[in-house]
């Protein structure tokens, strides 16, 4: 357990939060004259709750949390600002980002003026704990994980993770939009035993529902406040509230289409490997495969060329000839091994 409050910059801490309209009056209101909206029926006339009330109570008790250790943003990516934006101080502060992962962590980090500490994962995409540690100073305040990682597909090592959480005197982000692919339940259930722990999780992969744009971050109440507090009032639309309560009434659905995808994901790692193209198809927990291959951009073109389009990730750290590859349909999936074989 850290001591968060000394975490929190001072600005965000003494920040008095803009007030919306619904938030300041109780009851059981029937005429709305607060908020300079347009009167007439129509659908969307009005603002959405700020709150999110209805949504964040189905989501914790789909997670088994509270709705206080629950925020809800415009996609994860929101989060990931917000949190830098409540920890770090601009040009003073830095974040420790282990490679190849997330572009995001280190975009939004530069936006917000924040000193990234890049570290290679070791060879077999694991997190070089002690490394990790070794390059901590009083400025570093959080430590960005993936898991399973975006573009690689592991799952990060238990322990390694621990050992961060329990000597890192900072917050641990730990990304998981990919957790209902992988084979183990993740880091949500930690949350009560490390407040120094933040679970990213997204409505965009396995719920379908990327365009919605509804990220979650799961954390001690006291960092749910605070970004609560700095979020614009209204950051998720009405629409994308009514339609995410409806999609997570429909969990059988859910289920159903991430059976499928695990189904084609052993498809499709089948069938990449047997190409003489690929040179490595690595273990994935998630949605997506990391594959090696012979020349892999000129692949990458060669495909593009047909119509379909993976993700080239040969530029990156460890990530030599590699290519990200997103489950399909069986169909697209079939297309994809169709013109692969003909290269
Ligand atoms: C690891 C990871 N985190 C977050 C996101 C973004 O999620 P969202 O759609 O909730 O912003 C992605 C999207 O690809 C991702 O790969």
């Amino acid at each position: 357990m850290i001591n968060l409050s000394t975490f929190i910059r001072p600005n965000i801490k003494d920040l008095r939060p803009y007030s919306s309209a619904r938030d300041e009056f109780e009851g059981n209101a029937t005429v709305f004259l607060d908020a300079n909206e347009n009167p007439f029926p129509g659908g969307h006339t009005r603002y959405p709750d700020p709150h999110q009330k209805e949504l964040k109570n189905k989501i914790a008790i789909l997670k088994n949390i509270s709705p206080h250790q629950l925020f809800i943003g415009n996609g994860s990516d929101e989060a990931i600002d917000l949190l830098l934006r409540v920890f770090c101080i601009p040009s003073v502060d830095e974040v420790i980002i282990p490679q190849p992962t997330y572009g995001m962590y280190e975009v939004c980090a530069r936006i917000n003026d924040i000193k990234v500490k890049s570290v290679s994962l070791t060879p077999d995409f694991n997190i070089p704990a002690e490394e990790i540690l070794s390059l901590v100073s009083p400025a570093t305040k959080i430590i960005f994980l993936c898991s399973p990682n975006n573009p690689t597909g592991n799952t990060l090592g238990a322990d390694k993770v621990n050992m961060l959480l329990k000597n890192f005197n900072g917050l641990v982000v730990m990304d998981e939009a990919y957790i209902d692919f992988a084979s183990s339940p993740g880091w949500v259930n930690q949350l009560a035993f490390f407040n120094n722990l933040i679970v990213l999780q997204t409505l965009s992969k396995a719920w379908g529902l990327a365009s919605l744009r509804i990220g979650l971050c799961l954390a001690h109440p006291e960092i749910i406040s605070v970004l609560n507090k700095i979020k614009s009032p209204y950051n998720i639309s009405g629409v994308a509230q009514q339609l995410a309560i409806e999609a997570l009434g429909q969990a059988d659905t859910k289920e159903k289409q991430v059976q499928a995808i695990l189904a084609q994901r052993a498809y499709l790692a089948q069938e990449l490997a047997q190409l003489p193209l690929t040179l490595a198809v690595y273990p994935s927990e998630a949605n997506f495969l990391f594959v090696k291959m012979i020349n892999a951009k000129k692949i990458y073109q060669q495909l593009i060329s047909k119509g379909i389009i993976v993700r080239d990730r040969s530029h990156h750290i460890l990530s030599a000839d590699c290519l990200r590859i997103t489950v399909g349909t069986a169909e697209e999936n079939q297309r994809l091994i169709y013109e692969l074989k003909k290269l």
